[in-house]
């Protein structure tokens, strides 16, 4: 399973990267702005550098299949690395597969995304999406149990030997991104905010500070028997 920074933040995202723990970066404009992104192409140039040949997620901006289309093949343009997320419907509900499937016959890779069903993950990887995002934070905030739909799509995809992936998206803290990995998640994205959740344990902590303060203890005691021997070694 892979992890993506679901960031904008380049100097969380390099902090992270050094760690060895990120696989790629999702955004949306809501992150964008956020993070105090102004100028899209230069940091999503910025990301791409830095991510190197791992993917980055840029999200088209309006509700028109033709303009979507535009802006996909420009962000397309900036960098090998780049996957265009495309909505499975606009704010007026009308379906974006055709875009999808469009940018995908040209080679562009898709994130198709804001799916909080079954039937729109099935339909986005049918129209070849390679990314299907489930977003498991506001599924939950609908009273629904994202865990279900995780691993109904899973299951359909490796029944069907589909090559789109899950990303799961919309982490509200710790536990979902433990729950979206064994639900059957290709990717989880996640906030940096929570990896030092992740990492962090108390009981861990405790673990080390004995295991430190006995190796103190040792090697002072290591010292002291030195200077026995080499006391005794000196009055013979
Ligand atoms: C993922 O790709 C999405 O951009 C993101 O996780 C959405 O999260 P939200 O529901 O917190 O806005």
């Amino acid at each position: 399973m892979r992890i993506f920074i679901d960031s904008a933040d380049l100097q969380e995202i390099r902090k992270w990267l050094a760690q060895g723990v990120v696989d790629g970066v999702t955004t949306n404009p809501s992150i964008m702005l956020k993070d105090g992104v102004y100028n899209i192409e230069d940091t999503t140039r910025q990301l791409c550098d830095l991510l190197g040949d791992r993917p980055v997620s840029i999200e088209v901006a309006t509700n028109v299949p033709g303009e979507m289309i535009e802006q996909g093949r420009e962000f397309a343009s900036w960098s090998h690395s780049i996957v265009v997320k495309i909505p499975v419907v606009n704010e007026s509900g009308e379906s974006c597969l055709g875009v999808i499937h469009t940018l995908t016959r040209e080679a562009v890779r898709v994130n198709a995304t804001a799916i909080m069903s079954f039937n729109q993950a099935m339909l986005a990887a049918k129209a070849g999406a390679t990314y299907v995002s489930i977003f498991g934070g506001r599924i939950a905030d609908e009273g629904n149990d994202p865990t279900v739909v995780i691993r109904n799509v899973r299951h359909w995809l490796d029944d069907w030997n589909c090559q789109a992936e899950i990303i799961v998206g919309s982490m509200r803290g710790a536990i979902d991104i433990q729950t979206a990995a064994i639900a059957g998640a290709h990717v989880v994205t996640v906030p940096p905010q929570f990896l030092p959740k992740m990492i962090d344990h108390k009981y861990t902590r405790d673990t080390v500070r004995q295991f430190i303060a006995d190796a103190n203890k040792a090697l002072k005691q290591i010292a002291a028997a030195k200077l026995d021997s080499e006391i005794a070694a000196s009055a013979r």
